[in-house]
């Protein structure tokens, strides 16, 4: 911990020159480890480690913005009553009535022999995954294991096909998750409909519109956040590529293409690609009539690239992950496709990791 603490007080300091000569701090720090096995984060160093943890993550195309994170200090707060309450507002903070603002909320970090309570849901918002007898999944079926345990902690569910999941925060390695419904004014969703076609309403599909993770821990100078919620504003292509479309997902697209009246007899008429773009084409519309912020691809890969160009001219690398850049749609239509990208490094920090175990 010594060294990695060492470490981002240097670049906290080197990046901020107006914060001063570090070797204070340093010996600061120092002792305070020595003394406890740990140390704490001021404020400023808070947020700019959790900025800069946004500005490292390699599977984001959204990075352009990272100085604009607003950050939550809610270390103080560590019972599931109350990471649940701050939650709530931390959605409705980010929803902003429909001008999405991108936040995160850090709350308790691990401290030696004392982890930190979890949330073990992936989003703070998802939908449940119902499953059938015959092993069929109704709703989301990434959202099937969360539901399978809230049930199993007395959640009592609806049936449906988009249920939001309640909040499930275990407050310790060996104690039972509880759960939190979360309340109708936090979550907003919107319905989609198509610009052109009227039959479009008909098919009930909605999404929410605050991607908000849960299930990641912040790393911060050799600290371990395990519970920081973030978001940002949605790329339509997340709904309408991956969620909505997914074979192992919402699997839309048969019933789009048959409602366009298209060939579905083979691969080769390219029906599926069509009814993707239709799919696509609802969601940017419905976010756009709802007053919700949402990028397109095309315009988030050119976002993206001028993010490049500044960190470059700052001296910085923008390392990244070509797969994960290059949108699930028309990919060779966005400049993100056409070029390497700086190598991913697992040590860069401060990061956004998959969470530690207990
Ligand atoms: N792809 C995820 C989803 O569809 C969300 C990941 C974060 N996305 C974002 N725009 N910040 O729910």
């Amino acid at each position: 911990m010594t060294a990695q603490a060492v470490e981002f007080v240097r670049q906290f300091h080197r990046e901020r020159p107006a914060s001063g000569d570090p070797r204070e701090r340093i010996r600061q720090v120092l002792a305070e480890i020595d003394r406890t096995g740990s140390y704490r984060h001021t404020a400023e160093e808070l947020a700019f480690g959790a900025r800069v943890a946004w500005r490292n993550s390699a599977r984001c195309i959204g990075r352009l913005y990272w100085r604009s994170l607003l950050v939550r200090d809610l270390r103080h707060v560590d019972s599931p009553d109350g990471i649940a309450e701050q939650c709530f507002q931390h959605l409705r903070a980010a929803g902003n009535g429909g001008r999405i603002r991108p936040v995160i909320s850090v709350f308790a970090p691990d401290r030696p022999g004392h982890p930190a309570p979890r949330i073990l849901n992936q989003q703070l918002v998802r939908y449940a995954g119902h499953r059938q007898p015959d092993g069929t999944v109704v709703g989301d079926p990434a959202g099937a294991e969360l539901a399978d345990r809230a049930k199993r902690s007395q959640w009592k569910s609806g049936e449906g096909r988009f249920d939001v999941l309640p909040l499930l925060i275990q407050p310790g390695p060996d104690a039972e998750p509880r759960w939190y419904e979360l309340p109708d004014d936090a979550v907003r969703e919107v319905r989609l409909s198509h610009p052109e076609h009227g039959w479009f309403t008909e098919l009930g599909l909605r999404w929410y519109t605050v991607p908000a993770i849960s299930d990641m821990t912040l790393e911060i100078g050799g600290i371990r956040y395990p519970t920081a919620p973030f978001n940002g504003w949605y790329m339509g292509t997340e709904i309408g590529a991956r969620n909505l479309a997914d074979a192992d997902r919402y699997d839309m697209l048969t019933a789009v293409a048959e409602r366009l009246g298209l060939d579905t007899s083979t691969a080769r008429t390219l029906w599926r690609d069509r009814a993707l773009v239709e799919l696509n084409i609802a969601v940017l519309h419905s976010f756009q009539e709802a007053g919700v912020t949402m990028a397109d691809h095309h315009t988030e890969s050119e976002r993206f690239l001028r993010h490049i160009a500044q960190e470059e001219r700052l001296g910085r690398p923008t390392p990244a992950d070509w797969s994960w850049i290059v949108p699930p749609v028309s990919g060779g239509l966005t400049p993100v496709y056409h070029r390497y990208y700086d190598p991913v490094d697992p040590d860069l920090r401060p990061a956004f990791l998959a969470r530690n175990p207990w």
